[in-house]
């Protein structure tokens, strides 16, 4: 039988087993149920090196290390954060990525003022309060009808002051398409991002051409899984789910590129699936229309390693999925929808979900082995010799 357990017999033999902590006199608890004194194993007779109480000892803690402890945890706060962060929200570079990050703001503001309330009124509870010997127990304020009121309508306010520019924002940033919004299909597949343009017919992936000061209206659906589509410093995130239409409206202020990626665990290369967007001047952005619609170089105008690398993907190999043309497209060539279309690579700095440059190095590395550059790619490793690798990357390279 433990110490509390006689303590609680003795007082009450015949309810043992049905005393709640409460029931148990405070003189008796205080003794049995606290160590009073802690002796360092080593101390003999003549040196007890700790009889307080702990907790006496942790209040007599000097004041000197809980500043220090302070002022390291502050220094660790305010040297944390460097940059540069192309993915930061708090830069943000269009009309949606700064009506979030104004509203981000306000309520990181009101957060605070809550946190300097709450923890001041802690702090001063604590000290002022606090155990001391001889002192009565505080008095209770249990019924108190004014601080009863005030705690309870305080919230309240509070959560009105951030549900109401919430609400003005969401409103703000979701309404219908401005005329002479550019619209984009976006499309999700494990693991790269597909783009279609209403107007010009173009489709490309992972990199977004999209021109400077003209409302972008993205739709967006998913080819399997959920994904999120997130370019942070353009603002707003959105998943990206089959079956539905999602949509994203933006008008990028600053031409630029910004990096993004999805934001929605969406299985083995997830944190594989990036994209960038390419805001660009009018110009800019009607020259690469105009270059993404040109049909890709007849084969009698490619060079001898460029034509070997079109007979290789055109090749059916064995089995059927390891073929080029099953899966991707390109313009008067092949009509696969599985993998990217293909008829501008060229022209695209990096490949495989943004993952890997686009170089003569980064495409072999790709083609010899798709499921280690990538985990689960839904590419296979098709198997081809060192010929073929070099053939193809002669033609991709070709596909301006
Ligand atoms: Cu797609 Cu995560």
């Amino acid at each position: 039988m433990t110490e509390d357990r006689q303590v609680r017999a003795a007082k009450n033999p015949d309810e043992t087993h049905h005393l709640s902590f409460s029931q148990i006199p405070h003189d008796a608890l205080t003794r049995a149920d606290r160590p009073a004194t802690i002796v360092a194993p080593s101390a003999g007779p003549s040196a007890p090196r700790f009889q307080t109480d702990p907790l006496t000892r942790v209040r007599e803690l000097p004041h000197r290390y809980i500043l220090a402890a302070l002022a390291v945890g502050a220094l660790f706060a305010t040297t944390a954060c460097g940059g540069p962060f192309p993915q930061s929200t708090l830069h943000p570079a269009g009309d949606l990525g700064f009506e979030i990050d104004r509203l981000f703001r306000l309520i990181l503001w009101l957060a605070g003022g809550v946190f300097v309330v709450v923890e001041s009124l802690l702090i001063y509870v604590a000290i002022r309060y606090r155990a001391r010997p001889g002192q009565p127990p505080p008095a209770r304020v249990h019924g108190h009808t004014l601080l009863e009121i005030s705690w309870t309508l305080a919230p309240a306010v509070i959560l009105i002051m951030v549900a109401v520019p919430t609400i003005q924002t969401i409103l703000r940033t979701d309404g219908p398409a401005p005329a002479g919004a550019l619209e984009v299909s976006v499309i999700g597949h494990q693991w790269w991002w597909e783009y279609r343009y209403a107007e010009s017919g173009v489709v490309t992936a992972n990199e977004l051409h999209v021109p400077v000061g003209r409302p972008v209206v993205l739709s967006m659906t998913s080819a399997d899984v959920i994904h999120s589509f997130w370019a942070p410093r353009l603002g707003g995130k959105r998943d990206v789910i089959q079956g539905r239409t999602n949509r994203l409206r933006f008008t990028p202020d600053s031409v630029g590129v910004f990096l993004g990626q999805c934001a929605e665990f969406c299985g083995e290369s997830h944190a594989n699936m990036g994209l960038q967007v390419v805001v660009e001047d009018s110009a800019a952005f009607e020259a690469w229309i105009a270059a993404q619609q040109q049909a890709p170089l007849p084969p009698d105008s490619l060079s001898p390693a460029a034509r070997e690398g079109l007979e290789a993907y055109r090749r059916i190999r064995d089995p059927a999925s390891n073929t080029c043309i099953i899966c991707h497209a390109i313009q008067g060539v092949s009509g696969g929808l599985m993998g990217p279309n293909l008829t501008h690579l060229g022209s695209r700095s990096r490949i495989a979900g943004d993952m890997i440059p686009n170089t003569a190095e980064g495409l072999a590395r790709w083609l010899r082995d798709p499921i280690t550059a990538k985990p689960g790619s839904k590419m296979p490793n098709v198997g081809l010799d060192e010929s073929e690798i070099a053939a193809l990357v002669a033609y991709l390279q070709s596909l301006r």
